[in-house]
């Protein structure tokens, strides 16, 4: 798969692709991910990328030409176009699956005030990560992407997705390490057994009680 992401702030993502499971897909050729500078599509003069408002109002406005030239410089026709927007319908782990399925993920980081509305003509999709508003698309662009990137075939062991939150409502069961034993918590006997019928009876029990605890939402 390759991401390519549009953005003002490019220097936002030097952690992203250089750290941990991230780097690794990388490296491993799974995906690759290009950080596109919107600023170096501009026509206008002292990289000028966005203006005041027609009609009046606070914030700055990210103008047309910069980001439809940046993204007509990558989109060919396997891409899927999606703008980091807070009108978009709210992510999830069944889109991040869906989207493991296109080759090629356009996706376009807004900023300031917003885009200008013409640029939403470029969208397959528009995606908000909650009910809340971000100074700019870049985190949820990183979240998407990295919620993505992990689900394709390769980037990690499979059991480790197996079980995991949201696969089918559930939330993951409860996991432990060394010691055996910490200020007085111990390990549940039950994982020790080496019965393997047992321990996964007692996780699938336990995805339910924790759902049921935490999430009761989900089980509705
Ligand atoms: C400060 S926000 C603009 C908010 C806009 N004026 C509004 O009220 O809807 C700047 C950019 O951050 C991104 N953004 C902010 N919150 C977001 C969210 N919850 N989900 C996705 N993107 C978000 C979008 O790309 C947005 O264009």
């Amino acid at each position: 798969m390759k991401i390519d992401i549009l953005t003002l702030f490019p220097g936002m993502f030097d952690g992203f692709k250089n750290e941990s499971i991230i780097k690794r897909a990388i490296e491993k050729k799974k995906v690759e991910i290009n950080i596109i500078d919107i600023r170096d599509y501009t026509p206008y003069k002292n990289n000028q990328v966005d203006d005041y408002q027609f009609g009046g109002g606070g914030g700055m406005i990210m103008m047309c030409e910069p980001v439809f030239n940046a993204v007509n410089s990558v989109k060919t026709k396997d891409s899927h176009i999606i703008i980091m927007s807070p009108r978009g319908k709210t992510f999830n782990q069944s889109k991040a699956l869906e989207l493991t399925g296109y080759k090629h993920l356009i996706i376009i980081c807004g900023h300031y005030e917003g885009f200008d509305e013409r640029i939403y003509t470029l969208a397959d999709e528009c995606i908000s990560i909650g009910n809340f508003i971000l100074t700019g698309g870049e985190l949820p662009s990183m979240m998407i992407s990295d919620a993505v990137i992990r689900l394709i075939d390769g980037v990690i062991t499979d059991t480790s997705l197996e079980y995991e939150s949201f696969n089918d409502n559930l939330l993951d069961y409860p996991v432990y390490t060394k010691p055996r034993e910490y200020n007085g918590m111990m390990v549940p006997d039950v994982l020790l057994s080496g019965d393997h019928k047992k321990i996964k009876e007692y996780r699938e029990s336990e995805r339910k009680r924790i759902t049921r605890e935490y999430r009761s939402d989900l089980l509705k």
